[in-house]
């Protein structure tokens, strides 16, 4: 085959503009090079991760360690730094017992860090929370998961964070109360800060946080009664709150979170308000669980816009009166329903034959009366539990609870 010189000549022009030529290809940041090393040995001291991985970190970096490739630069940076052993399909380099971070400052040696993950890395030696507000202005998700022995506190700076998407800090053993500098990052979709020893109130400003898609707070200690501020966060679509000390009615404005798909309020000391009517605003509601809080009153009429329900926690309310025979009608979704513990009166109405999905039913100590309008058919199809105890009044076909106690453990009235 004969090549033709013109030809020849474009093919050896196309060969030397592509071939990576040695010391022209760019290399990461000799700062962030060191500082990533220094991490790597207080997280896990038991390797050589000098020696493991001797050349720039860009070209071969562990599982985690992630550089930006921009087109023309000169200088690579490191991007995102995941520590803790997640699984095979995600190896970050794992955390020893004896993990530290020798120097907190090291954090900040990053200026174009987008992502900081530690997962279960600081579970026995206590690690001081470092600054987060240090870490570069560029970082859009802050994640720190069960890292029980990490204490201390959020910082007032944590306002500056403008990139801000998704701050989750759950699981550990951090304290304090939420700064109000939370509450100017408009950027935020994703604030989870269950499981800590979080206290004081909710900060007071959230309506700037237009784009928060989920506020979880549970398991810490709030306290204090929620914002009108609340109603704000027009995006929201899960709001777990649950077991804090929150207290006092629900404001008004929530009645705007029209797009909720969890509510979860329980156990708090939410008190004397009633069941609000405002839910039935919220159709989009998968989970509406109130249980373990003074709220009183009677349960309301609200089911028809709550077809999507899937589960409604509505125990040791201190609910009165009868249950609506609207729930029977309108929650087919339905897979949990607890009433238990309240003070309902009346009978179990007949449409709840119609809760083709229920498997867990829990009426049990209440003051529930007449015949359980549940045929043999039903309970049949019954797969999961149902507690009816403790209601002195209701009566139970033995021929039909018979053979469904004696496989699934009902458990009888009286
Ligand atoms: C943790 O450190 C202590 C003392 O510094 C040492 O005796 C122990 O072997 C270390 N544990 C692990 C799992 O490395
Ligand atoms: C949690 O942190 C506090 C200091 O804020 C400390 O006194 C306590 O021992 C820590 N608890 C655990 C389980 O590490
Ligand atoms: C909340 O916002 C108001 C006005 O928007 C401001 O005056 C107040 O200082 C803010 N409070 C906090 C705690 O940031
Ligand atoms: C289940 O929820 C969907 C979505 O809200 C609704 O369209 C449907 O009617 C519900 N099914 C029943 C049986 O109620
Ligand atoms: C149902 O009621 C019983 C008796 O009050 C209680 O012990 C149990 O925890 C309840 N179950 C659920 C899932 O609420
Ligand atoms: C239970 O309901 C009956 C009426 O059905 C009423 O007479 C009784 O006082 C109620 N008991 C309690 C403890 O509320």
């Amino acid at each position: 085959m004969v090549i033709f010189p013109a030809f020849a000549f474009h093919f050896l022009i196309f060969i030397l503009t592509t071939l990576p030529l040695g010391n022209s290809q760019p290399t990461l940041n000799s700062v962030e090079q060191e500082s990533v090393y220094q991490l790597l040995e207080s997280l896990n001291p038991d390797l050589q991760w000098r020696s493991l991985f001797p050349d720039d970190l860009c070209s071969s970096a562990p599982h985690g360690v992630v550089c930006d490739y921009p087109t023309d630069a000169k200088t690579l940076h490191i991007i995102e730094l995941n520590f803790g052993y997640v699984s095979d399909y995600n190896p970050n380099p794992t955390c020893t017992p004896n993990s530290t971070l020798l120097d907190p400052t090291l954090l900040s040696s990053f200026p174009h860090l987008r992502k900081l993950f530690f997962y279960n890395c600081f579970t026995h030696q206590p690690v001081s929370l470092p600054d987060i507000s240090r870490v570069g202005s560029e970082i859009e998700e802050f994640v720190f998961i069960d890292n029980p022995a990490l204490f201390g506190s959020l910082s007032d700076n944590i306002g500056n964070m403008k990139s801000l998407r998704r701050l989750i800090i759950t699981g550990t053993n951090v304290s304090g109360e939420i700064p109000a500098g939370l509450g100017e990052l408009a950027n935020l979709e994703e604030a989870t800060l269950s499981r800590n020893s979080f206290s004081g109130d909710m900060t007071e400003n959230l309506s700037k946080l237009k784009k928060l898609k989920v506020l979880d707070l549970s398991y810490n200690k709030f306290t204090g009664d929620l914002p009108e501020s609340i109603g704000g966060l027009e995006n929201l679509l899960k709001l777990d709150l649950s077991c804090n000390g929150f207290s006092g009615g629900f404001p008004e404005s929530m009645e705007g979170l029209t797009g909720l798909e969890l509510l979860d309020l329980s156990e708090n000391r939410f008190g004397n308000c009633g069941v609000p009517l405002f839910l039935s605003k919220m159709s989009k509601l998968k989970g509406l669980f109130l249980s373990g809080n003074e709220l009183g009153g009677v349960i309301p009429d609200i089911w028809e816009n709550l077809r999507g329900v899937e589960g409604i926690g509505l125990s040791r309310l201190g609910l009165v009166g009868e249950i609506p025979s609207s729930m029977g009608v309108f929650l087919g979704n339905v897979s949990y329903l607890g009433l238990d513990n309240n003070k309902l009166t009346g009978e179990v109405p007949k449409e709840f034959e119609k809760l083709g999905l229920l498997s867990e039913l829990n009426l049990s100590n209440n003051n529930l009366s007449g015949m359980l309008p549940f045929s043999a058919g039903f309970l049949g199809k019954f797969g999961g539990k149902l507690r009816v105890e403790r209601n002195p009044g209701l009566c139970v076909d033995e021929g039909v609870i018979k053979s469904f106690s004696r496989t699934r453990g009902l458990v009888q009235a009286k």
